[in-house]
C-alpha cells in the first residue's frame, strides 16, 4: 500500500537521543524524522529501544540528553498528557483501560473537554460515528471486561482519534490480532495517513511493515542503523538490517512416517476461572513426531485446554491419556514425572521465576532429583554446572551469573524456558505462543528448538495466534472457537485465510 499524500513536512523530529535505565543504552544517539501523512515502520530486535524510543516520543519517558520537534518547534514532554496536548498519542503493548468502566466512559476518561456531567446520549452517539468512520465499530455501552482484546485494541485507538491526534504511535499492535482484524488496522492506519496523520507501526512482522507502511526506521542495540523507503526494502533487506546477518526462518520438513499415538484426548470439557465451559468437548490425537497446532483468536479456550492437559485444572468430563495411561485427574506433579512438558504464555509469570537467577530457573524442574539434591539437601555446584551448560547449548544471552532472570531479553528468557522443558525429556510438549513478541533472530531459535523435539519424537501441541508459526511448523491444524473444535485440516491443505474465517467462526460448509 502505497500513495498517501505524504506532504514531506515533519510531524515529529527527534535529534541525538539518549536514554539510559541502570547503566543500559536503552537508546543512544538516535535520529528519527516522522513526516506528515506516513506510516512508518519501527523495527528492531527485543529489546534495540523501540518501546522506549515510542515511549519518548509518548512523553511517557523523557529522554537524557538529545532534542524533539514537534511540527518543527522544538518541545520538551513532561507527561504523556502534554505529548496528548501536542497532539501525539500511544497505544501501548500493554494496555490502559478501566476494565470496569463501559466502552463511551473510557473515550471519555480525562478528555481535556469534557468535564464531570457528560451527556451519555451523545458521548454514546459520537462513539459509534467516530467507530464507524475509522472501520472501528464498538458497542459503546460494553463494559470494556467482556470485550475481545482486538475489541480493547479499537477502544484504545478510537480514544486517541477521539482527542484528535495528529501523531498515532501503535506499539506492536497486531499481535494480538487475527489476520482479518490486521488487515481491518491496516486499511485503518492506511486512512488515517490520508488525512495528514502520521503513524508509528511497530512490528516484528516484515511482511506487515512491506504492506503497510511508506517508511522505515531499523534500530539495532539502541541506535538507528537506517530509514528507507519500504518500497526500495525487501524483507530480506530489513532482516539483515536489523539483526546484522542473513536469517531464514525454519519452517518444518515433511513427515516420512509418523510414531504411535503418544497423546489423545476424549471430548474434553474444562471450565473457566468463572465456572464456564471454556473447552466444550475437544477430541483429538498427537503422534510421536508431530506437531500438531491450535489456531484461534485468544480467549476462545486455549488456556483452559492447556491447564486441563497439563493437570493445572481438573477437567469437568473427557479423558487425557499419554502414552496409554489415563492422566485426566493427576496432579502437576505426576503430569510433569509420566511426560508432559508445558511452555507457558506468560514467561514471568508462571513458567520462569523472575527473582531466581537463570542457573537456578534451569534447574527448577529436576531439582528433587540426584544430583541435585541429596537427600533432603539441594546442591548448589550441581545447579551451576547445570546451569552453564544449559545456557551453553541453547544460546541463552545476556546472562549475568547471580543476577535475577527476569533481566533478560524476552527471546533469552523463552530459550531458557524451553531448555528447561525440553531437557525433561518430555513425550508430549505443550507450548504456547512460544515466539510471541520475539523478533526475527529469536524467533529462529525457538522455531528450531521446537522443531528438533518433533525431529526427536515428541508429540507436540503447539496453541498460537499467529498463523504464519502455525502454518510454519505444524503437521496439523485444529482450529478452536468458543470452546469448540471447528475445523481440521492437514498443514497442506491450511491457508491464513482459511484458518482466519473459522477463527472468527464462520462455519465451513463442504
Ligand atoms: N523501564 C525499564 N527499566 C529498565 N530497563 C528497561 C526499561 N525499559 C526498557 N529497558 C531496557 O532497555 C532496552 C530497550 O528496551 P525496549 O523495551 O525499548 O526494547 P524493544 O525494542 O521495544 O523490545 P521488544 O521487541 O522486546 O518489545 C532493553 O535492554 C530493556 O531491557
Ligand atoms: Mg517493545
Amino acid at each position: 500500500m502505497t500513495g498517501a499524500p505524504v506532504d514531506g513536512t515533519l510531524a515529529v523530529e527527534l535529534r541525538n537521543v539518549d536514554k539510559a535505565f541502570y547503566g543500559v543504552k536503552a537508546n543512544e544517539d538516535v535520529d528519527f524524522q516522522l513526516r506528515r501523512g506516513e506510516v512508518h515502520a519501527l523495527l528492531g530486535e527485543n529489546g534495540a529501544g523501540k518501546s522506549t524510543l515510542c515511549s519518548i516520543l509518548a512523553g511517557l519517558y523523557r529522554a537524557d540528553a538529545g532534542e524533539m520537534e514537534v511540527e518543527g518547534v522544538p518541545t520538551t514532554f513532561k507527561s504523556p498528557k502534554d505529548a496528548l496536548a501536542a497532539g501525539i498519542g500511544m497505544v501501548y503493548q500493554h494496555f490502559r483501560l478501566v476494565p470496569n468502566l463501559t466502552v463511551a466512559e473510557n473515550l471519555a476518561l480525562g478528555h481535556p473537554k469534557l468535564g464531570l456531567r457528560v451527556d451519555q446520549k451523545q458521548l454514546h452517539a459520537e462513539a459509534v460515528e467516530l467507530g464507524e468512520s475509522y472501520g472501528l465499530p464498538v458497542d459503546p455501552a460494553a463494559r470494556v471486561w467482556q470485550l475481545s482484546v482486538g475489541e480493547q485494541q479499537r477502544v484504545e485507538i478510537l480514544k486517541l482519534l477521539y482527542r484528535e491526534v495528529k501523531v498515532l504511535i501503535l506499539d506492536e499492535p497486531t499481535a494480538v490480532l487475527t489476520p482479518q482484524e490486521g488487515q481491518q488496522l491496516f486499511k485503518t492506519m492506511r486512512q488515517m495517513a490520508g488525512e495528514g496523520r502520521s503513524v508509528i507501526f511497530v512490528s516484528h512482522k516484515l511482511h506487515e511493515v512491506k504492506q503497510v507502511s511508506d517508511r522505515v526506521t531499523v534500530l539495532r542495540g539502541g541506535k538507528t542503523v537506517g530509514g528507507v523507503d519500504t518500497a526500495d526494502a525487501e524483507p530480506r533487506d530489513l532482516a539483515r538490517m536489523m539483526v546484522g546477518r542473513d536469517l531464514e526462518l525454519p519452517t518444518r520438513e515433511q513427515q516420512e512416517s509418523l510414531g504411535e499415538v503418544v497423546l489423545t484426548v476424549n471430548n474434553l470439557n474444562v471450565q473457566s476461572d468463572r465456572g464456564l465451559d471454556a473447552v466444550n468437548g475437544a477430541s483429538f490425537e498427537i503422534r510421536a513426531g508431530e506437531v500438531v497446532g491450535i489456531a484461534g483468536v485468544s480467549g476462545n479456550g486455549q488456556r483452559e485446554l492447556a491447564y486441563g492437559l497439563v493437570g493445572l485444572r481438573t477437567p469437568t468430563s473427557g479423558q487425557v491419556i499419554l502414552d496409554g495411561e489415563d492422566v485426566t485427574s493427576a496432579d502437576v506433579l505426576t503430569h510433569v514425572k509420566k511426560g508432559f512438558a508445558y511452555v507457558p504464555q506468560s514467561r514471568l509469570g508462571m513458567g520462569l521465576a523472575p527473582g531466581l537467577t537463570t542457573e537456578d530457573n534451569l534447574a527448577l524442574k529436576a531439582f528433587r532429583d540426584p544430583p541435585y539434591s541429596r537427600g533432603r539437601r539441594l546442591v548448589a555446584s550441581a545447579f551451576k554446572d547445570r546451569g552453564s551448560d544449559l545456557i551453553d547449548r541453547y544460546d541463552i544471552r545476556g546472562v549475568q551469573p547471580g543476577l535475577p532472570i527476569r533481566l533478560l531479553s524476552g527471546g533469552n528468557l523463552q530459550k531458557a524456558l524451553i531448555a528447561r522443558e525440553v531437557e525433561l525429556v518430555p513425550k508430549v510438549l505443550i507450548a504456547r505462543s512460544p515466539t510471541r513478541g520475539l523478533d526475527v533472530g529469536a524467533t529462529e531459535a525457538v522455531r528450531n528448538l521446537v522443531l528438533a523435539e518433533r525431529a526427536r519424537g515428541t508429540g507436540v501441541l503447539l496453541i498460537s495466534e499467529d498463523l504464519d508459526e502455525l502454518l510454519a511448523l505444524s503437521d496439523r491444524l485444529l482450529v478452536l472457537y468458543e470452546g469448540e473444535i471447528v475445523g481440521r485440516m492437514a498443514a497442506e491443505e491450511a491457508t491464513a485465510e482459511r484458518l482466519g474465517l473459522l477463527m472468527a467462526g464462520q462455519k465451513e460448509t463442504a
